[in-house]
């Protein structure tokens, strides 16, 4: 196999190239999600010993959790090309053609944010995730037109999206391989934001590393996002990453003890103080902070929910008695404390 490829269909922003220079190559290197490891490891051997394609893989987690980076590894794992491009991007079939063509047999094809792939785009890939095929129609349309089922290289399709919900059960089942990325632990973020800093030549003492690490929402790029903001403080005042410059960094960044932003925190108070504590639709509620739905809902709720600080409940959402806690506020009205 020559040296493998990564072709990527639009152009890195440069968020997206720092991403790149921290991304860890190996399993190995990949830190946590044990169990997802595991498996990985055996499903990847597997392939090899018997000389095919790695199955389908659908990951699925909140952003930032590692859902391109583990296509990157698993392409390098399996000493596979890895061809690139997002869900909106496939708009036209011969478009999506003209990458299944080109594969070669045991290519990664990674379709990021693939619940926002058009339902006619879904439906032609069917073929060409079961059987190997692509239908492609001979002639200009008319009664000379044919339709031909043309063969394709074995490849491996992974689908990576923050919102296993939207997408269809006849998509979902054409995958063999369906992973959850779970927040990380405390123990899990520290060991990243070592590796970042290392790569990066940044001496962060222990409990500055512990600080950092508890205040990124259990998520790898927050870690590595706010290690570099920590950075920048820390070059003004001799280098070295202490608990004192962490902290202070933090508080500057209105990065507060529970990892939480002034989005996010904006996002509860207008729950306490507009809608009582809740229950809001997330649509009024994203009127009212002037958010999208699909951020509200991939990019802060996630988190606000696993720290128990909202709860999503079919006529809303609400604000938890931990939640009025963090921000300080006791529930006032009969309504909000029924609410617990
Ligand atoms: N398990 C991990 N170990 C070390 N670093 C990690 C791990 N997971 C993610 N990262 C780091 O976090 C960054 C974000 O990861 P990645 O881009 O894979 O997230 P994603 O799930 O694809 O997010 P999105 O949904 O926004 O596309 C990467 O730069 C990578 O370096
Ligand atoms: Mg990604």
């Amino acid at each position: 196999m020559d040296t493998p490829r990564i072709i990527q269909s639009s152009p890195l922003t440069q968020e997206q190239q720092i991403e790149n220079s921290l991304r860890p190559q190996i399993l190995d290197d990949f830190i946590g999600q044990e169990k997802l490891k595991e498996n990985l490891k055996i499903f990847i051997a597997a392939a090899k010993v018997r000389k095919e394609a790695l199955d389908h893989c659908l990951f699925y987690a909140p952003p930032g959790l590692g859902k391109t980076t583990l296509s990157h590894i698993i392409a390098k794992e399996m000493g596979t090309n890895l061809v690139i491009t997002a869900g909106p991007a496939l708009s036209q079939k011969a478009d999506l053609a003209t990458i299944l063509t080109n594969l070669h047999e045991g290519d990664i094809f990674f379709i990021d944010e693939i619940h926002r792939m058009p339902h006619v785009i879904e439906e032609y890939i069917y073929p060409a995730m079961e059987d190997f095929k692509l239908d492609v129609i001979i002639g200009q349309g008319g009664p000379a037109a044919k339709i031909v089922k043309l063969p394709l290289p074995h490849f491996t399709l992974i689908g990576a999206t923050t919102r296993a919900g939207l997408l269809s059960s006849p998509l979902r089942d054409r995958f063999g391989i369906v992973q959850h990325l779970d927040f990380y632990d405390l123990d899990s973020l520290i060991k990243i934001l070592h590796r970042s800093s290392s790569i990066m030549n940044i001496e962060v003492m222990a409990d500055a590393a512990c600080e950092i690490a508890a205040r990124s929402r259990g998520t790898p790029r927050i870690v590595n996002r706010l290690l570099r903001r920590v950075r920048d403080f820390a070059q003004i005042e001799g280098g070295i990453i202490t608990k004192k410059i962490a902290q202070k960094a933090l508080q500057a960044l209105e990065v507060d003890n529970a990892g939480l932003d002034k989005m996010d925190r904006i996002l509860l108070t207008t729950l306490i103080n507009k809608f009582g504590g809740g229950p809001c639709g997330v649509e009024t509620l994203a009127i009212a902070i002037s958010e999208d739905v699909d951020t509200i809902t991939d990019v802060y709720e996630p988190y606000l929910i696993q720290s128990g600080f909202i709860a999503r409940t079919p006529r809303g959402r609400v604000v938890t008695e931990a939640g009025f806690k963090h921000l300080g506020i006791t529930p006032k009205s009969s309504k909000q404390k029924s609410l617990f």
